[in-house]
């Protein structure tokens, strides 16, 4: 129990050698009546005892939140041994006053009480700061008629002495001081006890140590020595509760019962310079309770040391709160709310049971004693596994020595140490991609990406589209400012995603007899729907499946898991069965925006097109800042957007597109994108940013203005091959109409076709920062910002329009 005594010596030599050098106490007043101190940055002390040991004010704990507190005043950590408000912490103005008639009071700004400690008042005729680290208001004759020590918070000093009944509160967090979860209690029957607290409310739940000695007029003493005991009234010692042979002459002392449950006695070597520098002056501790706290706390009710679903370890007295494998932190920040499964637990349909989809992790020296449902004697490991498998309820299986306990979420008490005697075996999906049950979030994080192209094919811009584009390899770093999501507003429904199996699919598609599209990498197929709320589904079926890709294959069913837009074709499920890989897909009925404009001898109306031009460039926006990930599409084209029966265009093809994670410092990729729609900087060396999509938009939206293709090899004129180049040439030479020939609708519209025009041309800027975002583009288009004429093309060689 009594750890690093050599470095308590060690600590005590370089202390003695400093004595020498240490200055005097620093100068100390009694407060008087009237005086008043407010909360300020820079202004925290008010009162500081006569050694300047202890000091009394505001510690400022939040950028406006302010804790009338004593604290250690002589070492750099500032230790808070007692505070006032540390629910309620006060705003920046607040002022703590000992007013004219002896009242001790704190209020906000707007005069407002925050907290007072209710004395005696009209006696008090001074408060004053003790070396002992308490806090009085005092009388005329210097008796106490209110102070700290009578009234602690989750700290005692040496000097203080608790009588029954007195009680101990935890901090929420460490820099938390709110009321916690654990108690530390001496009860009214002389019984000393740490309690887990129903927590929000403070009464107490469990009792996970005691001393079990009963008696009236028992006190806690901690004296000078540093010694910590159970006293009864005659001065004998009922119980010893913790020591330090460090002297309070050179030590600081304090014991406390910390945020997480475990009552601790620390020293920290006294110096009396302000600062020490390289040796590592600390708090160390000399004692602490319960021995194991881990397996001292078994609750009926609550979740035990450590939050739910979590397990906890004790090691050189410090606790730690783990998630068990297949599940994470609720909160990271504050790890007693628990962990929560990263994946769906077991479906209890019973017509898809879902027993092959889950298999089980075994974790040694584990339990989570309590609250199991089953148990079984006689039984064997295999024997348990099948009847967990088959149990949709059970989540983890408890093994002892041929018994097996069944248990439910959320597991409570769960510990691992060497000295447990059983295996817990945790229920976890297979794939867990189906978790993503995610509502949308916001991200307002600006993440680069810098490409490398290690193969360079240079041309011009003409000939860039007969050029093949073939064997780049790319790579991409990128730095992400991190920022947490919020969550987002605008509520849209939650996705779920089904895992198919092989023979469903293959068995939905007819033996994939329909083909719907065929790309390099995979082929779509029509199937008929498993569900009421629509006839069909779209598989598409990713070839040639090599182990890398399987990562890709990943990263699509993730990104899309967590994507869910009006514009956004949506994914259903996927299928990762052997070496299959395939994605299913809400089924479009009125096929892609490119047969759409070019396959059809009648050109679509106008309106229907500048209705699916603002509808893609919300799909897009949508990718860009909207969703928890940023994404990139990298390859907008009319084949990517598909329209459903009521023609809303709706972004497909997310195959290509990388996330942006946080974290990730750098992957291969191939380049991505097709030619025609692929913006300048790929082929050179530089930041590969949102700013792709922006040009292909560019390029798509002139296609949708003019229906017609980006580059038409068999153009009537030279001039016009290139969709970028002549609707250029147009728009310098005034002669926009030609854009739309033959097109009345929009002939009757040239001042929304010169609109549209020049949203395009600065979507096609080479430079990507003159490029404007789609959520200016889409402004641009809906007429909520101007459209300013756009520069010229850098590239744009003088040719004519006809
Ligand atoms: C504080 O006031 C009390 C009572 O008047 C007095 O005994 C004590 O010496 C004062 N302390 C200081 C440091 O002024
Ligand atoms: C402390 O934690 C409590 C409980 O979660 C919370 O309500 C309170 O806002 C927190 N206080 C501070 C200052 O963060
Ligand atoms: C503190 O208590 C211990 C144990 O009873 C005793 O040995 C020691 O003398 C006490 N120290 C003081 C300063 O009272
Ligand atoms: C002091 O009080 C305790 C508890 O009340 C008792 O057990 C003990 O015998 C007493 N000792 C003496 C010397 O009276
Ligand atoms: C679930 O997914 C996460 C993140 O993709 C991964 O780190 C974890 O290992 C997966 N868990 C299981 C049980 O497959």
């Amino acid at each position: 129990m009594f750890l690093d005594q050599k470095y308590h010596l060690m600590l005590l030599c370089f202390f003695l050698a400093l004595l020498p050098f240490a200055t005097v106490a620093q100068s100390h007043k009694n407060i008087s009546l009237g005086s008043s101190h407010t909360a300020e940055a820079g202004n925290s002390i008010w009162a500081v005892s006569p050694s300047g040991n202890f000091a009394f004010g505001f510690q400022q704990i939040q950028e406006n939140g302010f804790l009338l507190s004593i604290w250690f005043n002589q070492i750099p950590e500032k230790t808070v041994v007692w505070s006032a408000n540390g629910g309620n912490l006060a705003p920046k103005g607040s002022k703590v006053e000992l007013t004219k008639d002896g009242s001790l009071l704190l209020n906000d700004p707007t005069g407002r009480q925050i907290w007072s400690p209710g004395s005696s008042g009209v006696e008090t005729s001074y408060a004053a700061m003790l070396d002992t680290g308490n806090f009085v208001l005092a009388s005329q004759s210097s008796e106490y008629l209110w102070q700290s020590f009578d009234h602690p918070t989750d700290t005692i000093l040496p000097g203080q002495v608790l009588n029954q009944p007195s009680t101990l509160v935890s901090r929420y967090l460490e820099t938390n001081y709110s009321s916690g979860r654990f108690q530390f209690v001496l009860k009214g029957n002389g019984n000393l006890v740490l309690y887990t607290t129903h927590y929000p409310t403070n009464a107490p739940n469990f009792a996970y140590w005691t001393t079990q000695k009963f008696g009236n007029g028992f006190s806690l003493v901690f004296n000078q020595s540093g010694v910590l005991f159970l006293q009864a009234s005659n001065g004998s010692i009922i119980s010893m509760i913790s020591s330090s042979t460090s002297p309070t002459k050179d030590f600081y002392q304090r014991a406390v019962l910390e945020y997480d449950g475990v009552f601790r006695h620390y020293v920290y070597p006294k110096s009396s310079s302000s600062n020490t520098g390289s040796l590592q002056m600390a708090w160390s501790t000399v004692d602490f309770l319960p021995s194991n706290i881990c397996s001292d706390i078994r609750e009926d009710f609550g979740s035990g040391a450590c939050g739910f679903n979590s397990y906890c370890m004790f090691d050189g007295g410090i606790k730690s709160c783990y998630c068990p494998y297949g599940y994470s932190f609720i909160d990271p920040d504050d790890v007693m709310k628990g962990c929560k499964p990263d994946f769906d637990s077991q479906s209890c349909d019973g017509s898809s049971p879902e027993t092959d989809l889950f298999y089980f992790h075994e974790m040694e020296n584990t339990d989570w004693p309590l609250t199991d449902y089953e148990y079984f004697k006689q039984v064997n490991e295999d024997w348990c596994k099948q009847e967990c498998l088959s149990d949709c309820f059970c989540a983890l299986t408890i093994l002892g020595s041929n018994e097996c306990w069944k248990k439910k979420l959320p597991f409570s008490n769960g510990m691992q140490d060497s000295t447990v005697q059983r295996k817990a075996l945790l229920k976890i999906r297979k794939d867990n991609s189906t978790s993503k049950c995610e509502g949308p979030v916001r991200k307002k994080d600006q993440s680069k990406l810098i490409m490398v192209i290690s193969v360079l094919l240079s041309s011009s811009v003409l000939l860039n589209l007969l050029l093949l584009v073939a064997g780049f390899s790319v790579v991409y770093w990128w730095r992400s400012k991190s920022s947490k999501p919020n969550q987002s507003s605008q509520a849209i429904v939650e996705t779920c995603l089904r895992s198919f199996t092989f023979e469903e699919l293959r068995k939905a598609t007819n033996e994939f007899k329909e083909v719907l599209g065929q790309g390099a990498f995979s082929t779509v197929y029509k199937g008929v729907s498993f569900d009421h709320t629509r006839n069909h589904i779209a598989v598409k079926k990713l070839n040639n499946m090599v182990k890398e890709n399987e990562e890709e294959f990943k990263t699509e069913v993730s990104t899309f898991s967590r994507t869910n837009h009006r514009n956004l074709v949506q994914l259903l499920g996927f299928c990762n069965d052997g070496e299959h890989r395939m994605l299913v897909y809400e089924f479009m009925s009125q096929g892609s925006l490119a047969s759409f404009l070019f396959d059809t001898s009648e050109r679509p109306s106008w309106s229907q097109r500048m209705q699916i031009a603002l509808e893609t460039a919300r799909g897009i926006l949508y990718l860009h800042e909207e969703c928890s990930t940023q994404i990139i599409h990298c390859d907008i084209k009319p084949q990517n957007v598909l329209l459903d029966e009521s023609f809303t265009a709706k972004i497909s093809d997310f195959g290509l597109a990388k996330l942006l994670k946080i974290g990730q410092s750098r992957t291969n990729t191939g380049i991505r994108g097709t030619k025609g729609y692929v913006a300048p900087e790929w082929f050179r060396n530089m930041p590969i940013t949102i700013k792709v999509d922006v040009y292909s938009y560019g390029v798509l939206l002139l296609e949708i203005i003019c229906c017609r293709r980006s580059f038409e090899a068999n153009a009537e004129n030279e001039n016009q091959m290139v969709l970028t180049d002549w609707t250029y040439d147009c728009f310098h030479e005034r002669k926009l109409d030609l854009l739309v020939e033959g097109d009345n609708e929009a002939l009757d519209e040239m001042k929304m076709v010169e609109k549209y025009v020049m949203v395009s041309l600065w979507c096609i800027q080479e430079d990507p920062s003159l490029r404007p975002t789609m959520k200016k583009v889409l402004q641009m288009l809906e007429g909520s910002v101007d459209v300013a004429t756009p520069p010229d093309l850098p590239s744009f060689t003088t040719t004519m329009c006809l």
